[in-house]
């Protein structure tokens, strides 16, 4: 691990402006820079860079963050990868923490998987490029199949010659050690013989994300019924097939500049379409899609399109892995090739404006993919159509956006030609055993019940997000200063009335903004927030000289995005906005104390009138219910207190 002081330092040195201007053109603009955003095709400027605040935000992407996260959004880096980069330019040696034997061994261990693996790849490529029989079979075999030489060099691919233990031999030869030759897979050790693992095939190295190779895929020349067509490197500390997208490190750039994603299935399938021009596809390699797949694509896009082979389209296998697409929230576009092609040879046949077209008029969007697929299925059958609906809403119910689903209800109904009223109330039916199971989960992990469950969520509209945030941006701002609050404190009066009674007291900003929470039980709904808000909170204790900058350096990236995102939008508000979605009754040359106040006592009258609204619905689903009615009016009345108490503080 690279240590503290080490990261410290690469912070303290590293400029974002200079980091950033090394892959974007920036131009001053006031006290920030400008240029065109690195992740959309723009004309107009709407990337910022911040020299005061180290921090840089992409308006037309909505990203944002420190110098570090900036690497790993652009370059793709890991955390450290992004450090040791940084470290790099600015000549600060870096310093890792001490490791134990164990660890070292481990991570050496890795590393020397590694080695072998791209020891090997560079043999199998020799072999292919600069022997007869590499040239005469290998060779020819990708130029058959319509390769240019530029494209097999790209994608480093190579040959194993048909000998027992040509590659191992030599191998040895060159000093590696045939434990790790046996561990990535590369020999076969039976008893006192070895054998090369890809003897006689070609071979398509796979690479990690940042370009390392972990493993091959070695197809067969001739049509040997019962040797298996691809043979592929077995699981190993570097090579986990379920985590693996072949040709991410050739996409990654080209998926987040298009924002989208085409996934097919074939090694060839991925090599054609870069040929012809298309860069932004990876595979599977013919596994079932996997979660933690589509979790490297997710980090790129939200926009996947899944591309089928003309007889495979929309087998009901495939059909499931797409479901966990959904699941991620993000976006699943169709597009099955004609019968008897597959990407690869539709790719190859037709030139880049054709395959484009192609693609942008076939692909169509899943859930009505899947809708009229399965309706031309079973549209005679009744007891089958029942199960499909069943099935196409159970997807429709993975998809986390509430809108969403229901403009998806709405399409189905229509090309299923059911009425929408019975598919949404299947919809309900799902979700309503998942709330069942979520709450049954949640009740025996927690005993005692905070004001806001974390179940209402979903429901939960900007107003709550807003308020959330602005406590996070006050935090941020002004945490730190003490200023003089006047509380309300309920009191009965000589004549046994409640009357309002205000208390002024010093306190700095956080104290304050906890202390009213904590006394109300009021938690952060978004998760994040509610992270970031604890993060800051304990900073601020720790630190009586709360540095914003220090801060965000420190939070994680995705964090830092968020932050940077709050503070960039701070010259941004918009008074009417706040006033038009009722937030703020009124404008912001308010005391910092006002503005606490008001903030606080905002989000409690919002809490309350969910709370109402929450027994109301009740009250209205079990029948009126005497305890419930007190209730209502009981918050009604505590609403009623509040809004007396943000007038006056207004
Ligand atoms: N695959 C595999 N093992 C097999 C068959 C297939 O790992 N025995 C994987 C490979 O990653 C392959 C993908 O599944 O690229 C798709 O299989 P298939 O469509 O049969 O292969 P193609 O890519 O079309 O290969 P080719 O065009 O060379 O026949
Ligand atoms: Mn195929």
């Amino acid at each position: 691990m690279i240590t503290k002081s080490t990261i410290d330092k690469v912070f303290e040195t590293a400029r974002v402006e200079e980091v950033i201007g090394d892959f974007v053109n920036l131009k001053k603009s006031g006290s920030n820079f400008k240029g065109l955003s690195p992740f959309s095709d723009e004309r107009t400027p709407s990337f910022m860079v911040s020299p005061v605040k180290q921090i840089w935000k992409d308006f037309s992407s909505g990203k944002g963050g420190t110098v570090v996260s900036f690497l790993m959004e652009h370059e793709h880096f890991t955390y450290p990868e992004a450090i040791k980069y940084l470290a790099k330019k600015y000549n600060i040696e870096i310093e890792e923490t001490e490791q134990t034997d164990e660890e070292k061994e481990k991570a050496n261990e890795r590393e020397s998987l590694y080695l072998v693996s791209d020891y090997a790849n560079t043999y199998f490529q020799k072999v292919l490029h600069d022997t007869d029989q590499g040239k005469a079979i290998g060779l020819s075999y990708f130029k058959e199949r319509g390769f240019t030489d530029e494209t097999i060099k790209k994608f480093q691919l190579g040959y194993a010659k048909d000998e027992w233990q040509a590659f191992t031999d030599e191998a040895l030869k060159q000093g590696y050690n045939l434990d790790y030759l046996q561990k990535t897979g590369l020999t076969i050790v039976k008893e006192d013989k070895k054998f090369d693992r890809f003897k006689g095939r070609v071979l398509f190295p796979i690479h990690s994300m940042s370009g390392r190779v972990l493993g091959f895929g070695g197809r067969i020349l001739g049509i040997d019924k019962k040797a298996a067509k691809y043979l592929n490197s077995p699981e190993s500390d570097i090579y986990h097939k379920s985590k693996v997208l072949y040709g991410i490190y050739y996409a990654k750039q080209s998926i987040a500049k298009e924002d989208n994603c085409y996934l097919v299935e074939g090694y060839t399938d991925v090599i054609q379409f870069h040929q012809t021009g298309i860069k932004n596809v990876v595979a599977s390699s013919g596994t079932a899609l996997t979660s933690d797949q589509i979790r490297l694509i997710n980090r790129l896009t939200k926009n996947i399109t899944v591309l089928f082979d003309g007889d495979a389209a929309g087998t009901r296998a495939s059909l499931r892995g797409i479901d966990l697409i959904l699941e991620q929230g993000m976006n699943v576009k169709v597009c099955s090739f004609p019968k008897g092609e597959d990407p690869d040879s539709f790719a190859k046949s037709n030139t880049l404006e054709e395959l484009t077209l192609f693609l942008e008029t076939n692909a169509l969007d899943f859930i009505q993919f899947k809708a009229s697929l399965l309706f031309e299925e079973t549209k005679n059958d009744p007891v089958k159509k029942a199960e499909t609906i069943r099935d196409i809403v159970n997807s429709i119910s993975k998809i986390p956006d509430q809108i969403k689903r229901e403009i998806y209800i709405q399409e189905c109904a229509k090309i299923m030609d059911i009425s929408e009223e019975v598919l949404f109330s299947t919809l309900a039916q799902i979700h309503k055993k998942e709330r069942y199971d979520a709450n049954a989960k949640f009740k025996k992990e927690q005993k005692s019940f905070e004001v806001i469950k974390p179940q209402q969520q979903v429901k939960k509209v900007d107003v709550q997000y807003e308020l959330e945030r602005k406590i996070i941006e006050i935090l941020l701002l002004y945490g730190n200063k003490t200023e003089v609050f006047e509380d309300l404190v309920l009191k009965d009066n000589e004549d046994g009335d409640l009357i309002l009674e205000p208390v002024i007291q010093e306190a700095k900003v956080f104290e304050k903004i906890y202390l009213d929470l904590q006394e109300d039980e009021m938690e952060f709904t978004n998760e994040q927030f509610r992270n970031l808000y604890f993060k800051i909170i304990d900073t601020l204790n720790q630190e009586p000289e709360f540095q914003l900058k220090a801060f965000i350096q420190k939070v994680d990236p995705e964090v830092a995005n968020e932050v940077t995102s709050i503070l960039m939008n701070e010259e941004r508000h918009n008074l009417h906005d706040w006033e038009r979605k009722n937030i703020y009754p009124k404008g912001k040359e308010l005391s910092i104390a006002q503005l606490v106040n008001e903030t606080i006592l905002s989000l409690r009258c919002h809490l309350i009138d969910q709370k109402v609204n929450d027994f109301k619905q009740e009250t209205i689903e079990n029948n009126a219910n005497k305890t419930v009615l007190e209730d209502v009016l009981n918050y009604s009345n505590l609403k009623m207190l509040l809004s007396r108490k943000l007038n006056r503080v207004l």
